[in-house]
């Protein structure tokens, strides 16, 4: 496996001091400095930051950030995402100093999602000091099992799946298959969830959905240690009046317990603790067809 994690996510911003209020004082994170005003960084663990919020004219979802482990290894998946058609452009010195690594490329997958790859993220291991008293993320020693996970929208679950894993080498953890109606005409839809080289349960799911551009974000996923941390997040959650898109409940597959709250972008953020980590040498693909355990009245 090549991608080490789930780095940092941007973000387009028509108001900044939005996302401030909303990144800082409701889930916890802190603010950390950056060379261009136009940029609001959000830290969460030794990473200088895992949210990238950039000043637009849209509120929006941009693209994931996935870590590569070296300068040998990024070269090499380049150079395949370029023989297989994806067009990786490598970003510049400057915008890759504003990324705090080493180079990225940004690539558009075969279904017209995009987003970055990376390696050399200069950690800058300062304690997450946050504004609400959140203790900690669950992100692993130094950051290594990524800021969390992410859920895309994909036209083509094959496709997608075919790509997350023979060309990102991404493994398969549990494909689910679900209605989200009582309907029963209703063919249900398909999500594959993969992780990448941490323990985390999955770093991405795959949903199929050919309503919506590839690469929607459906959710954002952090995690905390414990039910206290949940449980005064719900309560800022409502402090702030901020909307809870899926009320609290537990997942089968990952075993998270989680709400799900609306972001100022529209997408939903999923805020949980408790999902399983996973040794990979000691473990098979699940199917499954439920995905909360109770709650999560979806
Ligand atoms: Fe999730």
């Amino acid at each position: 496996m090549c991608i080490s994690g789930l780095g940092y996510i941007t973000i387009e911003a028509s108001d900044l001091e939005q996302w401030r209020t909303f990144g800082c004082d409701v889930l916890g994170f802190m603010t950390t400095s950056t060379a261009d005003s136009n940029t609001l960084s959000l830290k969460m663990d030794a990473y200088p930051y895992r949210l990238r919020i950039v000043k637009g004219s849209l509120d929006r979802f941009l693209l994931p950030g996935w870590e590569v482990y070296d300068k040998c290894q990024f070269h090499d998946l380049v150079s395949h995402l370029r023989d297989i058609g994806c067009s990786p452009k490598i970003g510049s010195t400057d915008e890759a100093q504003l990324r705090n690594v080493r180079e990225y490329a940004h690539v558009v997958d075969p279904t017209g999602s995009a987003f970055e790859i990376y390696y050399g993220m200069q950690l800058d291991y300062a304690p997450l000091v946050s504004p609400v008293g959140v203790k900690e993320f669950v992100t692993g020693h130094n950051g290594d099992m990524g800021l969390g996970h992410i859920a895309i929208s994909t036209p083509d679950l094959a496709k997608s799946l075919s790509f997350y894993t023979d060309d990102l080498q991404f493994g398969k953890t549990d494909y689910m298959h679900f209605q989200f109606s009582d309907d029963a005409n209703d063919p249900g839809q398909g999500l594959h969830f993969l992780h990448c080289d941490n323990p985390r349960h999955h770093s991405i799911a795959l949903f199929e959905d050919s309503k919506q551009p590839s690469g929607s974000l459906i959710h954002l996923m952090f995690e905390v240690p414990d039910i206290d941390q949940l449980g005064y997040m719900i309560d800022r959650v409502n402090q702030h009046g901020i909307k809870v898109v899926t009320p609290i409940g537990k997942h089968t597959n990952d075993e998270m317990v989680s709400v799900y709250v609306e972001s100022p972008a529209g997408f939903a953020i999923e805020y949980g603790f408790g999902g399983v980590q996973v040794d990979w040498d000691h473990y098979r693909p699940t199917e499954s067809a439920k995905p909360s355990l109770w709650g999560h009245n979806w």
